[in-house]
């Protein structure tokens, strides 16, 4: 059941009938607030090419969306349609209820400017399939340059933060380090630390181990379990995942959305899609992956 569930059964038996109050309807509390993400009828193309054609998608608060699909499906659009690293044609993306990208101007849809983008943007941090650290900055700078650049952060504040945050993905003894002294695994979980000091209310992650050494995925989905894991307890981050990790998948996905062709063919829990997919070419999928 989904904590929007939970909290309709809480509801109800706080009911203005069982307690004689008039009724008024009552402020929305935080699980009431509908889907952390948005996504109506979402087009997209590059040129001639129909990458997106009508996604429809919603993400629940605190909860672990994983999409799975063959290379090309547009996996990689969507994730960057939703912080709006590529604009979109048609349809919608919402965060909170806002509308990602866009404003509306005499009936025109226009782009936002772009603090207003920066603003919603800052609620996500994106993790990619290759790191994209700075070579010559330390671990640590890496980690704390938004805080200190774009939040304009006390450095000394920062680094405490930021000290914490590489302990937190087991990199407490490579603070000063250059990137370029690190494993592929230890690298990504920088990266990682990274995207986790703007303190995100989205988490977007695109293919995080897919570069990586068969040895070295695991440190890295420990971290991402241990993330997810923590905060459907104190229902913080939505966690947005791109994986061909079906174990992980199956472990930690809430939601599993499988696209084909810029179509989401099939999505639901994991037991259902990965389990018992019903589309013969999310099954043909599943049994590549796990090969
Ligand atoms: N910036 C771009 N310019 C032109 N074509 C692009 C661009 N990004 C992606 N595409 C095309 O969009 C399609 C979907 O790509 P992508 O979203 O990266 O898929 P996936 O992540 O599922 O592999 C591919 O045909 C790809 O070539
Ligand atoms: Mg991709």
């Amino acid at each position: 059941m989904t904590e929007d569930g939970k909290e309709a059964t809480a509801g109800g038996g706080n009911s203005d009938a069982a307690s004689g109050q008039p009724s008024e309807p009552p402020s929305p509390a935080v699980g009431e607030r509908g889907p952390m993400i948005q996504v109506r009828n979402l087009h997209k193309r590059f040129g001639d090419n129909k990458v997106l054609k009508g996604v429809s998608l919603d993400v629940q608060r605190g909860q672990v969306t994983v999409f799975i699909g063959p290379s090309g499906s547009g996996k990689t659009t969507l994730l960057r349609c939703i912080n709006f690293l590529e604009e979109y044609d048609e349809g919608e993306v919402l965060i909170d209820g806002q509308l990602m990208g866009y404003r509306d101007e005499g009936g025109r849809r226009v782009r936002d400017n772009e603090s207003n983008i920066s603003r919603m943007r800052a609620q996500m941090g994106m993790v990619f399939q290759h790191f994209h650290l700075w070579p010559h900055k330390t671990v640590i700078e890496n980690v704390i340059e938004g805080l200190v650049v774009v939040q304009r952060m006390d450095k000394k504040a920062a680094a405490e933060r930021g000290a914490q945050l590489l302990e937190r993905v087991g990199l407490g003894d490579k603070i000063d380090v250059y990137p370029s002294t690190l494993s592929g695994g230890q690298m990504q979980r920088a990266a990682i630390a990274r995207a986790l000091a703007m303190e995100p209310v989205i988490l977007l992650f695109d293919e995080p181990t897919s570069s990586l050494d068969p040895e070295l995925v695991g440190e890295v989905l420990d971290v991402m379990k241990t993330l997810a894991e923590e905060d459907s307890r104190r229902q913080g981050s939505t966690m947005v995942v791109v994986t061909h990790e079906i174990g992980f998948a199956r472990e930690v996905a809430d939601n599993v959305v499988m696209l084909d062709e810029g179509h989401i063919i099939e999505q639901g829990p994991p037991d259902t899609v990965l389990r018992n997919p019903s589309h013969p070419r999310t099954q043909n999928f599943i049994s590549k992956v796990l090969h």
